[in-house]
């Protein structure tokens, strides 16, 4: 099977996925976007409700940041993958719940053996808890580590994780955004 079809077996086994609640409730599940061949894969948090509306990853106004700071080091969406925790939206985007996230990371591990990125960002508190988790990683809090590179062998290889901020924190605290270009170029180096 080609990493296209691959992908399309997977698009198809979360629109029809009814591991957890949360396919009641949703409009559209968001499996993420971007080339099969990227290096670099990004992991948000789950779908809020523009995602919802159109069944892609950040569109709203934190997809309006992430734009903004893939400009800043000269990349765009089609150069890198897009993907979350969870695929679909939770009702009034509440935090995921652990019984969601352990229902759905399934579908992120298919993705991540698929892709091979040789590096993962992680986007916000939820993104890095489970790949710090996946990756035997000790537990960290973002305001200590973002913007740090961490190296760790497996099987695929070499990968390096780069815990970031979550772009929406830049709605509520205009200040962080000069915090998410700084870790932004060390993404570039
Ligand atoms: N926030 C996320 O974490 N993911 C999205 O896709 C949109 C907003």
């Amino acid at each position: 099977m080609s990493n296209k079809e691959e992908m399309r077996r997977i698009e198809e086994e979360i629109k029809g996925c009814k591991r957890c609640e949360l396919w009641k409730t949703r409009a559209n599940p968001v499996v993420g976007e971007g080339a099969l061949s990227a290096r670099i894969l990004f992991v948000g948090e789950a779908p809020g409700y523009n995602e919802d509306l159109k069944g892609k990853p950040f569109v709203g106004k934190a997809g309006n940041v992430l734009d903004e700071l893939l400009e800043s080091i000269g990349w765009q969406r089609a150069d890198v993958y897009i993907a979350n925790v969870l695929k679909c939206r939770p009702p009034g985007n509440r935090n995921p719940l652990t019984d969601e996230i352990r229902a759905c990371t399934p579908f992120l591990d298919a993705q991540l053996e698929l892709i091979e990125p040789e590096v993962i960002a992680t986007l916000g508190n939820f993104s890095l808890a489970y790949i710090f988790a996946k990756f035997q990683l000790k537990p960290e809090k973002i305001g200590k580590i973002h913007g740090n590179v961490f190296t760790v062998s497996t099987i695929a290889g070499i990968k390096r994780i780069i815990p970031l901020y979550h772009p929406a924190v830049v709605t509520y605290n205009p200040k962080m955004k000069e915090v998410l270009i700084d870790d932004f170029k060390v993404l570039a180096e």
